[in-house]
């Protein structure tokens, strides 16, 4: 069977570009604009480049967007104001604080102290658990954007053989619960695999679709995958590359090049799952500003 490349970087534009017709009627009949607020804190630049592409993803869509940038010194209490009174703001739908922040700032302190009806991010445990039981939620954006791409590629789901790599709570824990559920896409048997599984590749090699969120460059070779294999690549690594304009590349968690011609669909890095976070995100805030989640 030929390979299908899964193309993140068209259908997160073709998701924008819905939005955006959306938001234009919202506007004509005199509507809520959304509004997504964004705290980036320091000068990490894989987290400048994140936010910068968020921010003109909202004014591409017709959004509204306020950044607050504050240096890595900030305090813990200071950043818990800037909190405090974004989630008292009535014209802001909803906000994320960027991460990783620095070590001196406690992330779970952070993200429970995030209204969980503004938190578009879906990182708040209220947004987690909801999601875990079905109920209405933000979903995290990777794992979203990634059960979009199944659903807009018409890609089979139902009793099928997933085997999620890596078990963090924005990537994987949320993917397996997902893809788990029953709800559409969903209904698979799911596998969840991190750095402690005995033998990972006994696993891969039973998957009908791979979901490799590990961090670790070209971690899933051929030799790990059965024919016909799904593969969803969400790492993003940083390789150094002197050839490259920027001195780096970016590679995923699987090595593209090896398993290709084994895979039935395959997205690429970059321009494959990246892109689709973003669009989750504006669709979260959209929802934010219809009140769609919570009532
Ligand atoms: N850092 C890496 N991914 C994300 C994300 O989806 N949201 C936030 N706030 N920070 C991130």
């Amino acid at each position: 069977m030929a390979t299908t490349i899964i193309d993140g970087k068209a259908l997160s534009k073709t998701i924008k570009e819905e939005i955006r017709e959306e938001v234009e009627r919202i506007k004509k009949n005199g509507g809520k604009i959304p509004h997504l607020g964004a705290v980036l804190i320091g000068d990490n630049p894989a987290s400048e480049s994140y936010v910068r592409s968020k921010v003109r993803s909202c004014e591409k869509c017709g959004f509204k967007s306020t950044l607050i940038r504050k240096p890595a010194q900030i305090t813990e209490p200071q950043l818990l104001k800037i909190i405090a009174d974004l989630n008292q703001d009535d014209d802001l739908d909803g906000f994320i604080v960027q991460l990783p922040l620095p070590e001196h700032i406690d992330e779970d302190k952070i993200t429970l102290a995030i209204d969980p009806k503004k938190d578009v991010d879906g990182f708040h445990p209220v947004n987690f658990g909801r999601m875990a039981l079905g109920l209405p939620s933000y979903l995290p954006a990777t794992p979203n954007g990634i059960l979009e791409m199944l659903k807009r590629y018409n890609i089979e789901t139902t009793g099928k053989h997933c085997v999620v790599v890596g078990r963090s709570n924005i990537v994987g824990k949320p993917m397996s619960i997902l893809l788990s559920g029953k709800s559409h896409p969903g209904n698979c048997t799911v596998t969840l695999t991190h750095s402690r599984t005995k033998d990972l590749k006994a696993d891969t090699l039973r998957a009908d679709i791979i979901v490799a969120a590990i961090g670790i460059p070209n971690f899933i070779t051929a030799d790990m995958v059965k024919d016909d294999v799904v593969i969803i690549d969400v790492g993003i690594n940083r390789v150094e590359d002197v050839t490259a304009k920027r001195g780096y590349r970016l590679i995923g968690d699987v090595d593209y090049e090896g398993i290709f011609a084994k895979a039935s669909y395959i997205t690429p890095v970059p321009g494959g799952v990246g892109p689709m976070t973003v669009a989750s995100l504006l669709m979260n805030t959209l929802k934010a500003s219809k009140n769609e989640v919570f009532d």
